[in-house]
């Protein structure tokens, strides 16, 4: 098993694709700390992975303190003796448009993703330093940070940052061989269950059947399995050549995101003053716009969602 010997820290892994992340460590040989603010939820995950014949113990608690950061790790070197790969991926999610988004909505998305992932790395990383461990660490992006989107302003701050974090952290980790990416993952859940256009691929994944065809291939979406594995890929020893990416995945595809890079630049002696900007710097800008959001295909009649109002 590639993971055979490694202990592996998921936070948010009671449910949905935590939880798919920590099975599949734990089948490929890690021992897991499960962590969720669910005791039943965590409780269930612990027994699904030693019913199988897997490893794992449960922390329940809410990351984004750096005490929970710390009682993540305290309890995966205690328990099964060392850490060697972080997943951090617990969220919530609190959409609302701006004039209605309050400080409260902001503040909590804000402190579980972005101050989460911040402490649980930091804690991790600091174990990883003290020990000679070249350690492995994916961090939880999502299309919301790579473009935007309605109704997410919050979500979409945490997850821009946490692919900014990701990029300084590939640099500043880079010399203790410890690689960290971010994983930006399309998956039926509890969290897109909720989003009209993927209702009928949920409903589809609850019942046990298998995803359509459409929602696999033209939009990267299928059960929380199917992200699972490149997870598994990025925390194993075969992944030491990969830090700093953004990976994109879901049903069947697979998505390499760039960073951004500026599309354009020209040069104007003396800089770029208002009158410069009016007779020169206008056109260069309106000549290069850049798209925001996310465009998705036409859902076939079959598979658009029940209207609400029949
Ligand atoms: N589902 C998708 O398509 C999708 C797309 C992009 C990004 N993501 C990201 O993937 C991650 C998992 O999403 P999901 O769809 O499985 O969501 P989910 O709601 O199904 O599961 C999230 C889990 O995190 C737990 N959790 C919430 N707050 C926590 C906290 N403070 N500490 C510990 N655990 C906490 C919840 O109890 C739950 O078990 C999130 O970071 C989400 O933003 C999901």
């Amino acid at each position: 098993m590639s993971l055979a010997g490694k202990v592996a820290v998921v936070t948010g892994s009671g449910a949905g694709l935590g939880l798919a992340y920590a099975q599949e460590l734990a089948r490929q040989g890690a021992a897991v700390i499960i962590n969720d603010v669910s005791q039943d939820a965590a409780d269930a995950a612990v027994a699904s992975i030693t019913e199988a014949g897997g490893k794992a113990a449960a922390v329940v608690a809410p990351v984004g303190s750096s005490e929970t950061a710390l009682q993540l790790v305290d309890t995966a070197v205690e328990t099964f003796g060392g850490l060697d790969i972080l997943v951090t991926n617990a969220g919530i999610l609190r959409d609302k448009s701006l004039l209605k988004m309050t400080d409260d909505d902001f503040d909590a998305v804000i402190n579980v993703h972005l101050r989460g992932t911040f402490t649980c790395v930091r804690a991790a990383y600091a174990y990883f330093k003290e020990n000679g461990v070249a350690g492995r660490i994916v961090c939880i992006g999502s299309p919301t940070g790579q473009r935007g989107n309605f109704g997410q302003t919050n979500y979409a701050a945490a997850k821009a940052g946490i692919v900014g974090m990701v990029r300084t952290w590939a640099m500043e980790m880079k010399k203790a061989g410890v690689t960290v990416n971010a994983v930006i993952p399309v998956a039926a859940t509890a969290m897109t269950k909720t989003v009209p256009f993927f209702q009928k691929a949920v409903e589809a994944d609850e019942r046990g059947e298998a995803m359509p065809e459409f929602f696999r291939r033209e939009l990267g979406f299928g059960p929380a399995q199917d992200v699972a594995g490149v997870i598994a890929f990025l925390s194993s020893d075969e992944a030491a050549g990969v830090t700093g990416q953004a990976v994109g995945v879901g049903g069947d595809r697979l998505q390499v995101w760039s960073h951004p890079e500026a599309v354009v630049q020209e040069y104007h002696e003396g800089g770029w003053d208002y009158q410069t900007m009016l007779t020169e710097g206008r056109s260069i800008l309106e000549a290069n716009v850049q798209s925001v959001g996310e465009t998705f295909p036409e859902l076939p009649a079959e598979l658009q969602p029940e209207d609400p109002a029949k």
